[in-house]
């Protein structure tokens, strides 16, 4: 009887913890590739609006230099990732932020960006067509809602 009483609260236990993780996904968009096949494309600067403070923009090459080039919508599939960092050196990294280049149709008012902020963890914290995102790089808008210079 004390044994079956110990496997329920166990089993309780075990849905609690499955629910709790379910509450913050890992993100599907920034791959486990990513440490090695992103680099900069923008170095450590300050950023407004932010929560963090400080970004580091990093992209694979190809996706890269058409960032660079700021000629127009970037293609399908393009994800620009900002490390965001608390410190103006950079050193301490507190999660990210990214945008991901959707299917057309993902979002038509705003050329189908997936915007997602994660913490350090890479767990989601916004997710999709987050609008206080899409409202502020409308305003600072360099090209394709990206804003960082180089
Ligand atoms: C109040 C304004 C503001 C808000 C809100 C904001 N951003 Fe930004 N974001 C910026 C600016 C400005 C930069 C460029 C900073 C620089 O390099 O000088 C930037 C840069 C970025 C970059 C680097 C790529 C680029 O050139 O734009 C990503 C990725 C990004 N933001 C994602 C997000 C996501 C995701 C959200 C919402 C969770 C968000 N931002 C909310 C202002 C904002």
């Amino acid at each position: 009887m004390a044994t079956q009483r110990l496997l329920l609260l166990l089993f309780l236990l075990l849905v609690g913890a499955c629910f709790k993780q379910d509450k913050n996904q890992t993100s599907q968009i920034l791959p486990l590739s990513y440490p090695t096949d992103y680099s900069p494309v923008r170095n450590c600067r300050p950023v407004q609006g932010h929560t963090s403070g400080y970004i580091i923009v990093r992209a694979t090459s190809d996706v890269g230099a058409l960032y660079n080039a700021a000629d127009g919508p970037l293609p399908q599939g393009s994800l620009l990732v900002a490390e965001e960092y608390d410190k103006a050196d950079c050193t301490s990294l507190t999660g990210y932020t990214l945008m991901f280049k959707e299917a057309p149709g993902y979002d038509p008012t705003a050329d189908d960006w997936h915007w997602q902020r994660l913490d350090d963890q890479r767990d989601v914290l916004e997710d999709g067509r987050v609008q206080s995102c899409i409202n502020c790089h409308t305003l600072c808008n360099r090209n394709d809602y990206t804003c960082s210079p180089p």
